[in-house]
């Protein structure tokens, strides 16, 4: 009796969105008919969407790729010879020589639509674990130097270097401290915390076992976001896993360390992704922003000393300790050091995760990777960094993907999310979305953004309709309502709008003055 055929069907979000379980279905009754054995295993998607549904078969010359492809296409793909990786229209190859995935620095991605998502086994086949034996073989205060010597920087959109955290709870004294990853995952565009937990949990789980540890942490808790069910069971699976075989609970492995993490599910708004909302919300109370001081370092969690991660810093910590930072250092340029997963989305010929070091361009993200826009018409625009990120024109697409850079050009990297527009799109309405998203979202607690967004729109609105007199006025106040959201507001929320309203005028200013011309 010959050995089943491994096949690999994702079952990421994205892909089963575009009919991934119905693939795999189809593959497992379609072999079945044929007398074929076929071991169906559903992996995490490697990040290449518009190959989504993308099925790999393991053969004597490595894993062969088809995709895109549909259930339907199925039996004529078994016919044809899918399950020993025989040639087909929809046949890509060996997918680790794809280019778009070859040119990558895949670090804190390194096993995403490589492994079993809920095999612990295969994790460690694939380097799991080795960080955190490292670090357990360390003392804690050695750990944060680790971590600080990377030059990792949060991934969650403010950049804060992970280290100085780590470092202000590990030297506070408190009976008890807490880890919280946010999972809130809120911007525009960004999916790599959604793949990184559907696709690889055991890191993210590994990653805040060692933040523990450095720390001195005995919970743990990630706050998911709500509209994310499959990475709500990924990490149950994998949770369970880890209790089972001693890698979370009460003396990890043996060392006398004890951490265990829960999952809660988000509250479904923006703001709770900012940290102090956050907590607020995992307390059981309405997501509103704390003032700061004290930080949530300090005082966080129901009081305690607390780290707040993001997914992506969390999942990269495991990296670090089993290469060492000077490893992880290597990568990157200026103070923005190691990778970052960039999501490209939007307008774009081929959307997905694309893992490189700090420093690629607008440009070879757009274009080398993304292929331009869907629509085949010049790229206009992209928003880096979510909602609340600045719109760069393509005069500025030779900017290095990296915080200093966007920085100098009034702009922020935030979480990696990249979203392509081609040249219909209208930037006074952008802007205006800019200040209506903020108007929704804002919980409401200080002036300038509960109030300033509201008049925000409005004056957008005032401005399209005016003529041109009156417009001229109104477009100052404008510029003059962004500094005061700029400068008053309590949190990044009311405080970054102005990032596209700004560059949104500055970049595109002729949308603004187009509409509503009375004729002279
Ligand atoms: C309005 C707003 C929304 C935010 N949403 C998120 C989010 O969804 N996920 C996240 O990790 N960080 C988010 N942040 C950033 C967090 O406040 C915080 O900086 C981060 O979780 C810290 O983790 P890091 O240092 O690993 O980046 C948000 C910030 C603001 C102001
Ligand atoms: S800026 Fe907006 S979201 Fe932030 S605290 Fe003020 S009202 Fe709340």
């Amino acid at each position: 009796m010959s050995a089943p055929v491994t096949v690999y069907v994702p079952a990421d979000a994205g892909a089963v969105s575009l009919g991934a379980d119905r693939v795999a279905n189809a593959i497992s009754a379609g072999a079945r008919a044929r007398g074929r054995k076929v071991d169906v295993v559903r992996n995490g998607s490697r990040g290449l969407y518009w190959l989504e549904p993308l099925v790999e078969v393991v053969t004597a010359a490595g894993r062969i790729a088809y995709g895109p492809v549909s259930a339907g296409e199925i039996p004529q793909l078994l016919d044809a010879g899918l399950l020993d990786g025989a040639p087909h229209t929809r046949r890509l190859g060996d997918i680790e020589n794809l280019d778009w995935l070859k040119s990558q620095q895949r670090l804190t991605g390194v096993r995403l639509g490589i492994v079993n998502p809920a095999s612990i086994d295969d994790y460690i086949a694939h380097g799991g674990y080795v960080g955190l034996s490292t670090a357990l073989a360390m003392e804690p205060a050695g750990i944060v130097k680790v971590i600080t010597e990377s030059g990792l920087r949060g991934r969650g959109g403010a950049a804060f270097p992970t280290g100085i955290k780590w470092q202000t709870v590990h030297d506070q004294h408190a009976a008890q401290k807490y880890i919280a990853c946010n999972a809130d995952e809120g911007d525009s565009g960004t999916f790599s915390d959604r793949m990184l937990m559907e696709g690889d949990p055991f890191a993210l789980i590994e990653g805040m076992t060692i933040a523990a540890r450095a720390v001195g942490a005995s919970r743990g808790y990630i706050y998911l976001r709500v509209e994310y069910p499959h990475a709500a069971r990924a990490l149950a699976k994998a949770l369970t896993a880890a209790r089972e075989r001693g890698y979370l609970g009460a003396d990890i492995r043996g060392s006398g360390f004890g951490f265990d993490i829960s999952v809660r599910l988000g509250a479904g708004a923006y703001i709770c992704g900012e940290e102090t909302s956050m907590l607020e919300s995992l307390e059981g109370r309405r997501g509103e922003v704390r003032v700061r001081p004290p930080l949530p370092a300090i005082k966080g969690l129901f009081g305690q000393p607390t780290v707040v991660n993001n997914v992506v810093t969390l999942a990269t910590v495991p990296v670090v300790l089993a290469q060492g930072a000077q490893f992880y250092q290597d990568f990157g340029v200026g103070r923005s050091r190691g990778t970052i997963p960039l999501q490209l989305a939007g307008n774009v010929k081929r959307g997905g995760l694309i893992e490189r070091a700090f420093g690629l361009t607008v440009n070879q993200l757009v274009y080398d990777y993304g292929g331009g826009s869907a629509t085949g018409r010049p790229v206009r625009a992209v928003q880096i960094g979510g909602p609340l990120g600045a719109y760069l024109p393509e005069s500025q697409f030779d900017t290095p993907l990296e915080y200093e850079a966007l920085a100098a050009k009034n702009a922020l990297l935030g979480h990696g999310g990249v979203v392509v527009f081609d040249d219909s799109v209208d930037m006074a309405q952008m802007a205006r979305y800019a200040l209506e998203f903020c108007a929704v979202e804002s919980c409401g607690k200080c002036t300038p953004c509960r109030i300033g967004s509201t008049r925000g729109v409005e004056l957008v609105d005032r401005i399209l309709a005016a003529s041109n007199g009156s417009r001229a006025a109104d477009l100052v106040l404008l510029d003059e309502l962004c500094d005061t959201m700029f400068n008053g507001s309590l949190c990044g929320l009311g405080g970054m709008t102005p990032f596209p309203v700004r560059s949104a005028l500055k970049h595109f200013r002729n949308d603004f003055e187009r509409k509503g011309d009375i004729p002279s």
